[in-house]
């Protein structure tokens, strides 16, 4: 089973991503985890990547595309993968049929503009292994420090108010079109996001073991 998880920067993608990848026991993809630890290494990847990143736009198709070829390529699964924030545009959905790869299930999570801006603004990662927090529905047992490894928790650099108007705007000219895309194919499950993790979490995981 490959499941797909679309929709609006902030809504919580990859909060409950990630807890679907461990539930499940399915391999966890997230094409901006990938392209954040590229751009901290300094690799060829994270230099073309660093300005689409920095100024709230996606990172062109052709890129993208390539980089998931590899991933999935290297990293064989037994029970599917969680995709987080891939595909994010048409032709990127249409690579991914092409690749031969079979999606199942699409949880579409949406949530309300303040809800958004609220979840952004309070966001804190983990800067050694990426580990996602924030403020007020999620703090660190230690203010600042993260509870897995004790690394330093900071603000992504794309989570400033002018790079977050530019990444809702990318996102509804070209990622919000996949969601008649999936749509069509009889995929999309649409769950409200504005609750609370684990409310959005029992709904998540009904949505998916009902396809199975
Ligand atoms: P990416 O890293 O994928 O960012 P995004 O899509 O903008 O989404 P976010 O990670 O900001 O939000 P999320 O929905 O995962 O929310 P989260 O769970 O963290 O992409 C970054 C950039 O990389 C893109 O702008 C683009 O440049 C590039 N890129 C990536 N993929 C690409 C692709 N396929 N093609 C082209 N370019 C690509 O939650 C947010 C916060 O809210 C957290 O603090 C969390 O703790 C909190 N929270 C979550 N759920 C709840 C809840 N229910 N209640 C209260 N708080 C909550
Ligand atoms: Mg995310």
């Amino acid at each position: 089973m490959n499941v797909v998880f679309l929709g609006p920067p902030g809504a919580g993608k990859g909060t409950q991503s990630v807890m679907v990848a461990e539930y499940f026991e399915m391999g966890y993809i997230s094409t901006g985890n990938i392209m954040r630890s590229a751009l901290k290494s300094g690799s060829e990847l994270g230099n073309l990547a660093k300005s689409y990143i920095e100024k709230g736009e996606l990172v062109p198709d052709s890129l993208v595309i390539k980089l998931i070829k590899e991933v999935l390529t290297l990293n064989p699964v037994e029970n599917g993968y969680v995709l987080d924030g891939f595909p994010r545009t048409i032709a990127q959905a249409e690579a991914l049929d092409n690749m031969g790869m079979v999606v199942n299930k699409v949880i579409f999570l949406d949530a309300s503009e303040d809800t958004i801006l609220a979840r952004m603004s309070g966001r804190r990662v983990c800067e050694a292994c990426g580990k996602s927090y924030h403020l007020i529905s999620k703090p660190a047992k230690v203010d600042g420090i993260c509870d897995k490894c004790g690394g330093t928790l900071i603000k992504r650099t794309d989570d400033n108010l002018e790079t977050i108007v530019e990444r809702l705007k990318e996102y509804h000219k070209k990622t919000e079109p996949l969601r008649q895309f999936y749509l069509n194919k009889k995929m999309l499950n649409f769950i409200n996001g504005d609750g609370t993790i684990d409310d959005i979490q029992g709904k998540v995981i009904k949505a998916i073991k009902e396809g199975i």
